[in-house]
């Protein structure tokens, strides 16, 4: 397993005005797979609600080191054995300082002095306040002590100053956590994935698309970043955040998707195609926006070369593998596609279920192989994405 799959991670919110971001970083991290549990410093209460930290997190929000019922077992120390990771995002400038001195006066400050998990912080203030000598011999000094820092952005900030303070990414807060656990199930491996869906112009400002967000091509992106494979992807239109630690390529049409993919094609071990690729084009793309004058019109549609089929067909080629998405006879159609495309693997997607497949945020899929057909109960497509790449693995890379 890969990414934060079963990981318990402890988020500690302080005051900062960028604590308004601690619900989005709670959904990273759990988008990655981790069970998350909060701690609001009073500061930080002032920015985000506990009720909004709570529904998100699916767990009661911590504040008070005095809470009776939670000091009966002795709240903070059973939190700090707990977690696997302790992440303040964002920290405060008051928060940093109370770290350096071993200060014990509140939940937060208890439980970091309390712990053995590992600690990360990700600083969050103004400008000036990011620049001054106590918070750079701060950060030293933590640093020093095996705290990882989440380095913070520059740019806008809130009270209209511009420079570096501003609170690292949600995004890149959880993928720092998850490079925490990286295995080495795929390390030396070099791992081509396509996600997304293409766009085929009818005209200027028209085109022919479909749902695909690119949810579980990232998720895969996500799994093979986090069990070391080197990551490219080439991605159509999406409706998610771009995974900064892979290679990126943007696309906008199948054919466009085709070029990049057979530029990429050598030297890669593993091609994964997730992509939702236009079957078929407009014939002729109109150079002016189309007039609506008529009561109708016919578009003719000419098929676009297949991806996947062309990359099986390669003399030296990865080990290949394509999504079905089904409505109907679906383990019947993905073996036929399988033979047909001589393709390594297919995974299957029911899309006739509105709650897993395209644009979903779960999913549900089966493994088909030559010899076997192994089902992935539902789950985040996070997790199904781990599972994928455990499997591909043993099937293909490190066969018992
Ligand atoms: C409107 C407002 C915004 C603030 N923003 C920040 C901030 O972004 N970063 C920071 O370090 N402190 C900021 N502070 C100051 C902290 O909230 C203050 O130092 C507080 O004592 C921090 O408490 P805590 O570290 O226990 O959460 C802000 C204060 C106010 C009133």
């Amino acid at each position: 397993m890969s990414g934060l799959t079963n990981k318990r991670i402890v988020l500690g919110v302080s005051g900062s005005i960028a604590a308004y971001k601690a619900p989005d970083i709670v959904r990273r991290l759990q988008d990655l797979g981790a069970d998350v549990r909060v701690i609001v410093t009073d500061g930080g209460r002032e920015f985000v609600s506990e009720r909004s930290l709570q529904t998100i997190s699916k767990n009661k929000v911590h504040n008070n080191l005095w809470d009776k019922e939670a000091e009966l077992s002795m709240g903070h120390i059973e939190i700090a054995k707990w977690a696997d990771v302790v992440i303040i995002a964002p920290a405060s400038a008051n928060t940093i300082a109370k770290l350096c001195h071993g200060r014990a006066d509140d939940l937060l400050s208890t439980v970091i002095l309390a712990t053995e998990a590992k600690i990360m912080i990700a600083p969050a203030m103004n400008q000036q306040m990011f620049a001054a000598s106590a918070m750079k011999d701060n950060l030293g000094l933590l640093k020093a002590r095996g705290i990882d820092i989440i380095n913070p952005g520059f740019g806008d900030q809130a009270c209209g100053d511009v420079g570096e303070g501003r609170l690292a990414e949600p995004i890149d807060i959880a993928s720092q956590a998850a490079e925490l656990f990286t295995s080495s199930l795929l390390s030396g491996k070099k791992v081509l994935i396509t996600l997304g869906g293409t766009r085929e112009a009818i005209d200027p400002v028209r085109f022919i698309s479909n749902h695909s967000s690119g949810k579980m091509g990232m998720a895969l992106a996500h799994a093979c970043i986090q069990a070391g494979a080197k990551t490219t992807l080439i991605v159509g239109s999406i409706s998610i955040e771009l995974e900064k630690r892979a290679e990126i390529i943007q696309v906008i049409s199948a054919e466009e998707m085709y070029q990049a993919v057979m530029k990429q094609i050598d030297n890669q071990d593993l091609f994964i195609s997730c992509a939702a690729v236009a079957d078929f084009r407009p014939k002729k793309v109109s150079k002016n926006k189309i007039k609506k004058d008529n009561q109708s019109m016919t578009i003719e549609l000419i098929r676009n070369r297949d991806i996947l089929a062309s990359v099986c067909q390669l003399k030296k080629k990865p080990i290949c593998i394509g999504f079905a998405a089904e409505t109907e006879n679906h383990i019947i159609n993905a073996n036929n596609k399988l033979i047909k495309k001589q393709c390594d693997a297919i995974i299957l997607n029911d899309i006739s279920q509105t709650e897993i497949g395209l644009n979903a945020d779960e999913n549900e899929v089966h493994l088909i192989t030559k010899n076997r057909t192994e089902k992935i109960e539902k789950n985040t497509k996070q997790i199904v994405a781990e599972k994928i790449i455990d499997k591909l693995v043993n099937n293909f890379f490190n066969p018992s």
